[in-house]
């Protein structure tokens, strides 16, 4: 059993305004991709998948006279920071465990370099599948924020996501104990 499930999370009022910013194609999209990267990378898909759904809730719109303003957003952009700690907030709201609601917002918060000075981050397994399941949805001039989905779409695909992650969690669980054992 997990404390709080996607669905949850998707409809909170928090994460309906704020993915409506951002896109909500967009952060379905990149929940799915983290759902097979976790796989891969070994990851829980438990806290692949909140990470990467709320990865993009820290945008703040700038827009001047009714358009997109690239370099105010480059200059002043620190959506990963914001969103970091409104998921945090929001996940430890709905009462999440402190201990994943702390490796999500981190996960979230070094999911892109676009506002950290030029340092060699070393990302966990974890930080590494939310910013590659993110790249893998980029289109260029930010389009992939702009692509539409229909409100009962959005739901289904959020929900299946959620069972999707119940049948497999506790495989990789009773493996992360196996392996435990063994060490
Ligand atoms: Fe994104």
């Amino acid at each position: 059993m997990r404390d709080v499930t996607l669905t949850e999370l998707f409809q909170h009022p928090i994460t309906k305004k704020h993915l409506q910013r951002s896109g909500i194609a967009h952060a379905i999209e990149v929940a799915y991709n983290a759902f097979h990267l976790a796989f891969k990378y070994n990851v829980s898909v438990d806290l692949a998948t909140k990470a990467a759904l709320l990865h993009d809730i820290g945008h703040y719109e700038w827009y001047r006279q009714g358009k997109w303003d690239y370099e105010q957003y480059r200059k002043n952009d620190i959506h990963a920071i914001k969103g970091a700690e409104r998921a945090h907030k929001l996940l430890v709201r709905l009462g999440e465990n402190p201990q994943n609601a702390k490796l999500i917002s981190v996960a979230i918060l070094l999911h892109t370099d676009s506002y950290l000075p030029e340092v060699d981050i070393k990302r966990s397994p974890l930080q590494k599948v939310v910013k590659l399941a993110d790249e893998m949805d980029e289109e260029q001039g930010g389009n992939h924020h702009y692509k539409q989905i229909d409100q009962i779409t959005a739901l289904e695909k959020i929900q299946q996501l959620d069972q999707l992650v119940d049948h497999h969690l506790p495989k990789q669980q009773l493996q992360q104990n196996n392996q435990e054992k063994l060490m």
